[in-house]
């Protein structure tokens, strides 16, 4: 069993180039489906989550090419609805295949997406908006059988919460139905506005992207296009929490500022320095850490629910006492085990966290649970004092491109073995 081998407490510097985000690609790589040419999609990440969509459109019969940072898509000899279990339960955001399958095959059958790494992910939202939008949807034995008897088409969507998949599922099942789709409180994350620029770029038309309500006009046919996946903002938060329990100074690069914003006053409280450019944010953390007063996650342009662990890890060895609030998911905070094994206070009481910064960490063997959990125990590892050995990574694998060499190149002492 692999693991990361981090002896810690070394200072980090130099830049970071940010990859494509996880979070983007796989709803682009499902929406080329749609596409009647092809797709070419530039600054793809490497992660095993974009080979599990690849393994899916490949399944369903699109050609598929990957060389380096590109994903090659010619969705025109798609044929299989089906999408198999075990590709599914690799993915819970596989879920989001659904609508792009129905819309160009009238078919599709699915099983649940499983497992509970976050606590339950319902999937009534997806369901809901699409039967409003004309699809049949079977649930029996885990499984959903879904059939557009009469064609799909626009409506108006009201949901209950902004959720992200829901509203991409909504999108792409929207650009193809006869007539208008209104979604109202739609997500407003930056990942919804890049696939509404790339189905736009493909004949879609897609207005309010990035706000909370979003029309979507159906078209008769959609052409392929070229794309430039936007840079990982929750992979950058990563990197500048990394820098901050380190006290380094640190550039990451490739990244669009303003998708940090939600991120920046939490480390500006800490005490970090927050130097922003065109394309790179540079931050110079303080000697000792502040606390953070508090941190709500938020849908977008709140806090990310996504960046809470590793911003957790960061206030561990901040002086005082950060509140965290966990709004998005359930269980979240299955990290806090294992960072107190490394030493930090921590307590949580349902959705609130409050953690006591300590003096040090001190190196301990940890396991990963989920993608984010993982990122914080490396950022706890690296400012741990001794040796941490961090298991479970195929979790960090799903949502960061070789996380060791990157922060080996910054001057960190961690390797895979
Ligand atoms: C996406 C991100 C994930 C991020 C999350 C919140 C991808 C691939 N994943 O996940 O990294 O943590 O947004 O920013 O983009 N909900 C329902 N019913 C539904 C759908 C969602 O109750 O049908 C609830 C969820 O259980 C959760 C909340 O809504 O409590 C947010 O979920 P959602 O925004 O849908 O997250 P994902 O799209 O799964």
């Amino acid at each position: 069993m692999s693991k990361l081998l981090i002896h810690g407490t070394k200072k980090l510097k130099g830049e970071v180039q940010i990859h494509g985000a996880k979070n983007s690609t796989l709803p682009l790589m499902a929406a080329s489906l749609l596409c009647a040419g092809e797709c070419v999609l530039h600054n793809c990440p490497a992660l095993s989550d974009v080979d599990t969509a690849i393994k899916i459109l490949r399944h369903l019969g699109c050609k598929v090419e990957r060389t380096a940072g590109d994903v090659v898509i010619n969705p025109l000899t798609a044929k299989n609805y089906d999408i198999p279990d075990h590709l599914m339960r690799e993915m819970r955001s596989s879920i989001i295949f659904l609508g792009a399958i129905v819309s160009r095959l009238d078919r599709a059958i699915l099983s649940f997406p499983g497992g509970c790494e976050l606590g339950p992910r319902p999937i009534d939202l997806h369901l809901s908006s699409l039967r409003k939008m004309g699809v049949d949807i079977r649930e029996d034995h885990g499984c959903l059988d879904c059939v557009v008897p009469n064609g799909l088409k626009g409506a108006v969507i009201n949901l209950s919460f902004p959720s992200v998949g829901a509203t991409e599922n909504i999108m792409i099942t929207a650009c193809l139905a006869k007539g208008k789709t209104v979604i109202n409180n739609a997500a407003r994350e930056p990942e919804i506005s890049d696939l509404a620029d790339f189905l736009n770029s493909c004949g879609a038309k897609i207005h309010g992207a990035g706000n909370s309500t979003i029309c979507v006009e159906g078209v008769r046919r959609l052409t392929g296009c070229e794309h430039f996946v936007i840079p990982d903002r929750i992979a950058a938060a990563t990197f500048m929490t990394a820098a901050a329990i380190t006290g380094s100074t640190l550039t990451v690069s490739s990244v669009i500022p303003e998708h940090l914003a939600p991120v920046i006053p939490a480390l500006e409280e800490s005490g970090c320095q927050v130097d922003l450019y065109d394309s790179s944010i540079r931050i110079s953390a303080p000697k000792h850490l502040s606390r953070i007063k508090s941190i709500r996650t938020m849908p977008y342009p709140g806090f990310p629910t996504d960046a809470q662990a590793p911003v957790m890890a960061m206030t561990t060895l901040a002086e005082g006492t950060s509140m965290f609030v966990e709004n998005i998911f359930e269980s979240r905070y299955k990290h806090v085990g294992e960072l107190l094994r490394l030493g930090a206070n921590i307590k949580v009481e349902g959705r609130v966290a409050v953690v006591e910064g300590v003096k040090r960490l001190s190196g301990a063997t940890v396991e990963a649970s989920d993608l984010r959990g993982g990122a914080a125990l490396v950022v706890a590892g690296l400012a741990a004092q001794g040796t941490t050995e961090v298991y479970g990574l195929h979790h960090l694998d799903r949502g960061y491109e070789s996380i060791e060499k990157n922060l080996a190149l910054l001057g960190a002492d961690i390797r895979r073995v």
